[in-house]
């Protein structure tokens, strides 16, 4: 089968596409065919060896994480699935294990969930990473009804999913992100775009309820003149620094911090999915291209500006 792997870790120029050996039905597992996969900007720290401790030195190294494909077949010790249907997930690329971005997959049927009907191959492997992060942070949002909410990196993977699932849930939204896309923030539902490049973002007069800095750059001293007193502030990139200054505020201080990471709970599959089913949420796909032109997508999703998510097709 063919797959986009890495020989060593690196820029975009270290992506091969090409034959790897075929893998086979393995034990209590579902052996699928891969037809979407998206990118993650964890695919390209992955492979510039920003994990090494976690991914190893063992080459090659297939990379991806979200996908969707149809069952091929089904070892005899799984129940709930057959050949032919539709399914989609996500795979945990560290820990030496193949990734996503091949022909085909074997998986364990705990990371599997059927596509609803209607919706596409493309559709379904933008949702896990980026879908159930944005979910996840407007879960621990808590109730947002009238509450101000602000999001950075409003019109990337997380972002233009969290912007969608905040306004559904009654939040004034403010977005973050480059003056070229605050239309689709504005289109994505934000009342309020501020543009990082030209705007001092937690220095003007606006005090938020919830900032969620989905961009993951924001350190808690610059974001807390912008939150009022008990706001709460989430970020993608939970670092030390954020572990200790949220004990800190536990014990001594007025603000509330907590990770905002991807949590895949079938439950969290299905409200996703229920969003998707009301049209509360649409997946935006800004750029879609072959598994062979893997190299390409990775430098420009690297470069910034693509509105939604990057994906790959077979
Ligand atoms: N912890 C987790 O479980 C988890 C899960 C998913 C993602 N993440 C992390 O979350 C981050 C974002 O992921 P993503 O998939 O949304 O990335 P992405 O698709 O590349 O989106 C990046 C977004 O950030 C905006 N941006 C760029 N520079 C900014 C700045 N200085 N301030 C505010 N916004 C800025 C971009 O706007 P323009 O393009 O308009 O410039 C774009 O909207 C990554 O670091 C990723 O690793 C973590």
């Amino acid at each position: 089968m063919k797959a986009v792997y890495i020989q060593k870790y690196g820029g975009p120029e270290v992506l091969e596409y090409g034959e790897i050996g075929d893998p086979v039905l393995i034990k209590k597992k579902v052996f699928i065919e891969v037809k979407a996969v998206s990118l993650n900007p964890l695919d390209y720290k992955i492979r510039a060896g920003q994990m090494k401790l976690l991914t190893g030195n063992r080459f090659p190294k297939i990379l991806g994480g979200d996908f969707a494909g149809v069952v091929q077949e089904v070892d005899k010790q799984v129940s709930g699935f057959k050949p032919g249907d539709r399914v989609y997930g996500f795979i945990n690329t560290v820990f030496r294990k193949p990734g996503a971005f091949a022909d085909f997959i074997t998986v364990e049927p705990s990371a599997l969930h059927m596509i609803p009907e209607g919706m596409s191959f493309t559709e379904a492997a933008s949702l896990p990473v980026a879908g159930l992060t944005a979910l996840n942070a407007v879960r621990l949002s808590g109730d947002l009804h009238n509450k101000k909410i602000l999001v950075t990196g409003a019109s990337g993977g997380v972002g233009h999913f969290a912007i969608q699932i905040a306004r559904h849930a009654g939040a004034e939204v403010t977005g973050v992100c480059s003056m070229a896309n605050a239309p689709f923030a504005i289109e994505l539902g934000a009342h309020t775009v501020l543009d990082y490049r030209t705007v001092d973002v937690f220095g003007g007069e606006m005090r938020y309820d919830v900032v969620f800095d989905a961009h993951g750059s924001a350190r808690f001293n610059q974001v807390r003149p912008s939150l009022v007193e008990g706001g709460l502030f989430l970020s993608t990139l939970f670092m030390p620094g954020l572990i200790l200054e949220s004990f800190r505020q536990k014990i001594f201080g007025k603000y509330r911090l907590a990770a905002a990471n991807m949590r895949g709970k079938a439950e969290d599959y299905t409200r996703i999915e229920n969003l998707w089913l009301s049209k509360t949420v649409r997946p935006h796909i800004g750029l879609e291209l072959p598994m062979s032109k893997a190299r390409e997508a990775f430098t420009l999703l690297e470069k910034g500006g693509i509105r939604g998510k990057v994906i790959l097709t077979n």
